[in-house]
């Protein structure tokens, strides 16, 4: 949700946490700050703008000298966005500078704590015990105080923390939130998010959870909950720093749609040897698909979409029940799972806080649990007992693009593999499907070429009232994405109505001039959903279909957007993608900021 930065080495450190904070300013943006230490002292620079701001107040750092410091980028949980809530947060006499990633869950306790011993807070985030905590503890050795304190937290965190008597070091722990450190000649790097890393190094040691870390310019020295030291040898990153970049778009949004082609390409061809699916290393088998009786997918937001498009397909192919829950309720109801059910978790970022305690609820019920997820080394790929990487590269739009296409990608894949294996699916047929998955990408870049009239479609649309999206069953599913997309960076209301149930309430929303946009590239309902466009029609709708290329009968609609036509069971992959473009040209010309909408973060690490 948050970005955390962390430096020391031999330049100023305020150059790398200006630019670290920049590139993790898609994390969380309401707020942020700085700390740099400096001749003993630590001087703290906050902003409840963008970090642009950040870069004039201080003059663009020169306002503040020192080569050790922290730096945060906020998604406010507890306490509005102001100066105050902003990190880094001190301890009282300012010896000590926190930033914290995730949320704590006995701040209260502590806080009633900490004011009886008569800490006087200022500020109304959980945040700010810590590095009260710490100061309690310190007694010359801030990494053993750091120790104690975290030992007192419940809940999730990621660290970074700087102490005045300790010039060149930071020390650095987490528990549920990632972290990592960056080693480099005469430099060591804190980030919560590799993005944040990438032009300065590609060596990087991850954080366990429970573990802390004493940085200093020469490298990192790890220790366990019981304070042993921990050798880890670093990893190499290995994917493109101009895959973080814009490249030349207006929007890192726009160069993600226009990614989708390559990413879902990368998604399937690394699957595929002689022909067949290979999924190397998975520890689910015949023998253990062949007790599953039943399939929870569970995700949230686009992702969960993703798992609406997966259910049909899974259904389809696999003849397994296949239920969809959003993690945030299958967490808490006491969900019907076990050794016969296969959890299937979907992630972009892997850390969604949600999504996480729906997994390890799944598990402790015995179930498997496959993950698709894109961040490699994520929270969810690590907690699963198998894992399915997308291969989307780095994903910086707040809303996901080719996350959720590299997302079908692989359900396609799962399910057309799990039906061979199964014997559900003759040789033949996973053949022809296996081709038209691989035919995907140059159907996804046709459906990119309709980006003109997709402009144009905007630029007529409306800018107050609900824009509905119908469709039915894969239609359906399309349509939940289609909305979501629309509403989170054009802040229009919108939403998604499966076209059977119109008539049972939503029609009521139905007036003169309504924008009504009707997703009908599944064939085989098609006359079914031609009734319910002339159900909308009749009550004065203007209805926008979205049909497939070489459709024979025209389509009742005002207007018509053809994609190309694909297998029946793949069309959401090239239908989603003229409703992104929508998406994104309708923010564009509203001047939202399309990479940032308001009140969103990129990766939510909070309940
Ligand atoms: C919408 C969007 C969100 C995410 C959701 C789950 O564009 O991006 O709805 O899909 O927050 O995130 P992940 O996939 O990271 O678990």
């Amino acid at each position: 949700m948050c970005g955390i930065v962390g430096y020391t080495g031999n330049e100023p450190a305020i150059d790398f946490l200006l630019d670290g904070l920049a590139r993790l300013e898609y994390r969380g943006y309401d707020s942020a700050g700085v700390a740099v230490l400096n001749g003993g002292n630590i001087a703290v620079e906050k902003t409840v703008e963008r970090i642009g701001s950040l870069k004039r107040q201080t003059r663009n750092g020169r306002s503040l000298p020192g080569r050790a410091g922290i730096g945060h980028t906020r998604w406010a949980t507890h306490g509005a966005p102001s100066l105050a809530n902003a990190h880094p947060h001190l301890s009282a006499d300012g010896r000590f500078a926190v930033v914290h990633n995730g949320i704590l869950e006995n701040d209260a306790a502590l806080r009633r704590e900490l004011a009886a011993e008569g800490v006087a807070f200022r500020s109304e985030t959980d945040t700010e015990i810590i590095p009260h905590l710490i100061r309690r503890y310190y007694e010359g050795d801030p990494v053993a105080a750091v120790a104690k304190a975290v030992e007192r937290l419940a809940g999730s965190y990621a660290l970074g923390v700087l102490c005045a008597d300790c010039p060149d070091r930071l020390i650095a722990a987490r528990r549920f939130s990632p972290l990592l450190i960056g080693l480099a000649d005469g430099a060591t790097y804190l980030a919560s998010d590799v993005t944040a890393l990438l032009p300065r190094t590609r060596r990087v040691l991850e954080l366990a959870d429970g573990e802390i870390a004493l940085l200093t310019p020469q490298g990192a020295r790890l220790f366990d909950r019981e304070g042993r030291p921990v050798e880890r040898e670093a990893s190499r990153v290995t994917f493109d720093v101009g895959a973080a970049e814009k490249g030349g778009w207006a929007h890192f949004m726009q160069k993600e749609i226009m990614e989708q082609p390559q990413a879902v390409a990368q998604t399937v061809e690394r699957r595929i040897s002689g022909g067949e699916i290979v999924f190397s290393g998975l520890r689910l088998d015949a023998a253990l698909l062949s007790r599953i009786r039943r399939i929870a997918i569970v995700a949230c937001g686009s992702a969960y979409h993703a798992g609406a498009v997966g259910k049909y397909v899974f259904e389809e192919l696999l003849r397994i029940p296949t239920e969809l829950d959003l993690a945030s309720e299958f967490r808490y109801r006491n969900p019907l799972v076990g050794a016969d059910v296969l959890t299937v978790v979907i992630s972009q970022s892997g850390e969604t806080a949600d999504t996480l305690a729906a997994l390890r609820e799944a598990k402790a019920r015995g179930s498997h649990v496959l993950s698709i997820v894109n961040v490699v080394g994520s929270s969810i790929a690590r907690a699963s007992d198998d894992v399915l990487y997308t291969f989307a590269g780095p994903e910086i739009a707040v809303a996901t693009t080719k996350g959720y296409s590299t997302q079908l990608a692989l359900l396609y894949l799962f399910a057309v593999w799990a039906a061979r294996l199964l014997g559900r699916l003759s040789a033949d047929e996973a053949g022809r499907l296996l081709d038209a998955i691989r035919a995907l990408p140059q159907a996804m870049e046709r459906a990119l070429r309709l980006a003109p009239q997709m402009e144009d479609l905007a630029s007529r649309s409306p800018t107050d009232g609900s824009i509905f999206f119908i469709g039915r069953n894969l239609d359906y599913a399309v349509a939940q994405e289609a909305a979501l997309k629309l509403k989170e960076i054009s802040y229009l209301p919108a939403q998604a109505c499966a076209g059977g149930e119109l008539k049972h309430g939503s029609i009521s929303l139905i007036e003169e001039g309504r924008t009504v946009i009707a997703l009908d590239c599944c064939d085989r309902l098609s006359d079914k959903l031609a009734g319910n466009i002339r159900e909308v029609q009749a009550r004065g709708a203007r209805v926008i279909a979205c049909v497939p290329e070489g459709r024979a009968e025209p389509s009742a609609a005002d207007e018509t957007v053809r994609v190309p036509a694909v297998h029946p069971l793949l069309t959401a992959s090239v239908e989603v993608i003229p409703f992104q473009l929508y998406a994104y040209f309708v923010a564009r010309d509203r001047g939202c900021d399309v990479d940032k909408p308001r009140n969103l973060a990129k990766s939510v690490t909070v309940e």
